[in-house]
């Protein structure tokens, strides 16, 4: 038996990507249906930087009173935490993916925490259906957490629970105890939603139950993310999502939210911003996109929403590669797949980022992973070549996918003007898809101009570092926050002070 291993596979920037030995052997029209997807998914050093500075006069835009495509929105969490928050509290974590019930107990011992946690599948239906089969689908998971957890001991005499409700998707917030859904994102599409209040929504199935809870604070992923990763890592500036969606949060002065100023708040006071970053250059003025990306707008469920996510989030990875694959097959001369049949493959969505991963993972020379994976999961033989162009396209597609997320984290330290600082993030494509980390880290190291490190273990001026878990640990402290802001006597953006009471 031959075994064939140790395939050199790290492409950091797509520049720097030469012909391996076996590439030498690909026929030269597939060589050429390579070379063009290569001048359309690379975004060079140049392209980046003027993307990044695009990106700094959206962030700004979007805190003008006039605001912009990116939502920048005030999230009513104005502290960090400082590592001695303790208590236990309620969280529940809505994503794109799963569904998430967690009991945090922030101990007395600085920056640690247990949880307990049950999580639920996010049924696919439930997606796109009616919006009181979502809350009464949550409520149920909500309820029998509290029945398995809190069996026998009833919550505070009459009262109830009070519980930080991690919603990730833009909503709008007067007060951080509601949030009103800007839009639909990650291929949710339920009728009803988008310009109401969630909390309500949701209370009105826990009440309807007898679910003693209430929801106390609403929180996007992101700022969760920042204020968690921030509890162990004080150098923490910036929260990022890189999962299903692609988003950031970071800490502003009051002072520059224009769209605040009505408020009267002290200038110097910290605001964290949910920037919802998905929807920069929703007016396609910078963003390099191919016609894979075009056809992934259109036949979303919310065109003209989200340009940058809809380029760099989990969600799509996988659909643009499939788009790439049948078109290479219908449109182009190098016959791809020739004589068979693509039924598997035409299924939109059939495609998910692990696939990509499971591509670019394969170690071996003769590529016989990404082999078995089309022929087990697409029912697909593929050819040498045909099989050198897959690893390519998946290594095009991962690797502008982390280079155009390092535009959006630059911007946000340019803006704050932060030379060196560490952020927290975290999603399935961040932890898992790989070469994600170092292609992201080798792109800001171009858009910020930093001189070459002197030692591998030297730190960059501006790490990206695996977040704490912001939907549970980050909710239970933003409750935390909230609560030692309302013993103080702020009650800016709280409209219920008593629940925290
Ligand atoms: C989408 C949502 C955003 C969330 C992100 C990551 O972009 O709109 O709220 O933070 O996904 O989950």
């Amino acid at each position: 038996m031959v075994v064939f291993l140790d395939r050199a596979s790290f492409a950091p920037n797509t520049n720097s990507w030469c012909l391996s030995g076996s590439m030498a052997d690909v026929p030269k029209d597939l060589l050429q249906e390579i070379k063009k997807l290569e001048e359309q998914f690379t975004v060079d050093t140049s392209k980046l930087k003027q993307i990044s500075d695009h990106f700094v006069t959206e962030l700004e835009k979007g805190l003008s009173v006039e605001g912009g495509s990116i939502p920048m929105n005030p999230t009513w969490v104005m502290a960090f935490p400082d590592g001695y928050e303790t208590g236990t509290y309620l969280a529940l974590d809505m994503g794109g993916t799963n569904l998430r019930v967690c009991e945090i107990t922030l101990t007395d011992n600085k920056s640690e925490f247990d949880i307990i946690q049950s999580k639920y599948r996010m049924p696919e239906e439930l997606k796109t259906g009616e919006s009181e089969e979502l809350w009464e689908y949550i409520a149920d998971c909500l309820q029998q957490f509290i029945d398995t957890h809190h069996g026998d001991t009833p919550p505070t005499e009459g009262g109830k629970i009070p519980l930080g409700f991690t919603f990730s998707y833009p909503a709008s917030q007067n007060y951080i105890d509601e949030g009103v859904l800007q839009r639909w994102t990650k291929g949710f599409d339920i009728a009803g939603v988008e310009g109401e209040n969630v909390v309500p929504m949701l209370e009105a199935a826990l009440d309807s139950r007898g679910v003693p809870i209430k929801v106390s604070a609403l929180i996007n992923d992101t700022t969760g993310t920042l204020i968690a990763s921030a509890y162990t890592d004080p150098r923490m500036a910036v929260g990022c999502i890189f999962g299903t969606g692609c988003n950031a949060a970071y800490m502003e002065n009051c002072g520059s939210i224009p769209k605040l100023a009505h408020m009267n708040l002290p200038a110097d006071a910290p605001m964290a911003i949910n920037c919802e970053w998905g929807a920069f250059d929703n007016e396609h003025k910078v963003l390099p996109r191919t016609p894979y990306d075009i056809i992934i707008d259109k036949e979303s469920p919310r065109p003209g929403q989200q340009a940058f996510e809809k380029m760099i989030a989990g969600l799509y990875l996988g659909e643009i590669f499939r788009l790439v694959m049948v078109d290479l097959h219908d449109n182009k001369d190098i016959h791809m797949f020739e004589g068979q049949d693509l039924k598997q493959l035409r299924k939109p969505y059939s495609l998910d980022a692990s696939f990509l991963s499971a591509i670019e993972d394969d170690p071996f020379e003769n590529l016989q992973e990404t082999a078995d994976l089309f022929s087990d999961k697409l029912n697909l033989a593929c050819t040498r070549p045909e099989l050198e162009l897959i690893r390519r396209t998946a290594e095009l597609i991962g690797t502008r996918a982390a280079r155009l997320s390092a535009c959006g984290v630059a911007a946000i330290c340019k803006k704050k003007n932060m030379q060196s600082c560490h952020v927290g993030a975290d999603g399935s494509v961040f932890n898992k898809y790989p070469h994600f980390k170092a292609r992201g880290a080798q792109a800001l190291r171009e858009i910020l101009d930093w001189p070459a490190k002197k030692s591998l273990r030297e730190e960059d001026p501006i790490e990206i570092l695996a977040a704490e878990d912001g939907s549970g640990v980050g909710a239970a402290l933003i409750a935390a926050l909230t609560l030692k802001r309302v013993e103080a006597g702020n009650l800016a953006g709280i409209l219920h002070p008593e629940n925290f009471r």
